[in-house]
């Protein structure tokens, strides 16, 4: 890709979990070596659409930069930064609100979704797509890396970008999906859903800090089926096919090569060597993480610098903005 700013964000919610990495984070190192402007934002604006208690989501955003640092974002090809110390995405959501009408957000999945599980959302839980929207928008982003559950997210970006130009004149590129990898990892304990922070079942999720004992118990632990040979069949054995899934993306290799590497081996002592690329992986991620953990100064001053990047870039995409409304 020759030209282009790809923009991502993450909720604040603690260390990301082997899901993340596998799903989303390891793409975003990739990216900000294929793209000339990258900008990870780390989205504490969203995370308040569920209560947040202040002194754990200062701690979380932290651990967040720490999470993403460590995992190989590099400061100097991306710009890291913190979303609420950027005022412009608030002021540019509030704009993008009165283009977009009731239905188009009710109809999103994750409101669906959300709202019956809480029974009542908050007005920023409904309209928090349009937030994701105006972070987008406002760095004139041309590539979005989402997961298939965010996509018709982005097509709000999409069409609210359409609508403003159309109205107000050309300003917005109309951002581009980049599907970060169908790979999905899913739950230890109930392969049939994904590996999520949700999840409250115990070992079901492997976090990116988790200790080499940690990791071998809850592999150990790990639900397969009655069948000791290794095959990579998701619909029929979605837990060893997990596991496969898993060795594979942290060994580097293919499910093919992942499978092959299991020729002869049981579910009990292939999940040994599913452990054993799970902490070469995760040991060095979970070094640098305790590393930059204990140097709290020195990542608000990263993220600090960070926030004054993504503003140089924010604030005259606003301005034209302002001035094209009318104010
Ligand atoms: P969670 O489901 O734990 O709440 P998020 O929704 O915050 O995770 O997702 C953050 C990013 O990680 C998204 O890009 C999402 O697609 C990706 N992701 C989350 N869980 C998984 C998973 N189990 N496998 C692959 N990718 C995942
Ligand atoms: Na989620």
């Amino acid at each position: 890709p020759e030209g282009g700013r790809v923009f991502s964000g993450i909720q604040p919610t603690g260390v990301p979990h082997l899901g993340n990495y596998l799903g989303a984070l390891e793409n975003w190192v990739a990216l900000q070596n294929q793209y000339p402007s990258v900008l990870y934002s780390i989205v504490d604006l969203h995370s308040i659409t569920q209560p947040q208690d202040p002194a754990d989501l200062r701690r979380n955003i932290l651990d967040m930069a720490a999470s993403l640092l460590a995992c190989g974002i590099d400061p100097e090809r991306a710009i890291l930064f913190q979303q609420s110390q950027v005022s412009e995405h608030a002021e540019l959501s509030w704009i993008l609100g009165c283009l977009t009408t009731l239905p188009r957000l009710r109809h999103l999945p994750q409101w669906k979704m959300k709202s019956k599980v809480k029974n009542e959302g908050s007005v920023g839980l409904f309209t928090y797509p349009v937030l994701q929207a105006a972070d987008i928008l406002l760095y004139k982003s041309t590539h979005v890396p989402v997961g298939e559950d965010q996509i018709q997210h982005l097509e709000l970006a999409q069409d609210l970008a359409r609508i403003f130009n159309g109205r107000y004149g050309d300003l917005f590129p109309v951002p581009a999906a980049l599907l970060s990898s169908t790979r999905k990892v899913k739950s230890l304990r109930d392969p049939s859903s994904k590996m999520s922070k949700s999840d409250s079942q115990a070992m079901a999720t492997i976090s990116i800090t988790d200790s080499p004992d940690d990791i071998a118990l809850k592999l150990r632990r790990a639900v397969t089926d009655f069948t000791s040979e290794v095959t990579f069949d998701p619909e029929k054995r979605p837990g060893v096919s997990n596991l496969v899934t898993i060795h594979a993306a942290m060994a580097r290799m293919s499910v093919e090569e992942a499978v092959s590497q299991a020729r002869g081996l049981d579910t009990f002592a292939y999940k040994k060597v599913v452990t054993e690329a799970v902490i070469q992986r995760l040991t060095p991620i979970r070094e640098e993480i305790e590393r930059l953990r204990s140097d709290p100064a020195h990542l608000e001053g990263l993220l600090a610098r960070g926030t004054l990047r993504a503003r140089e870039l924010a604030a005259p995409v606003l301005r034209e903005v302002r001035q094209r409304v009318g104010f």
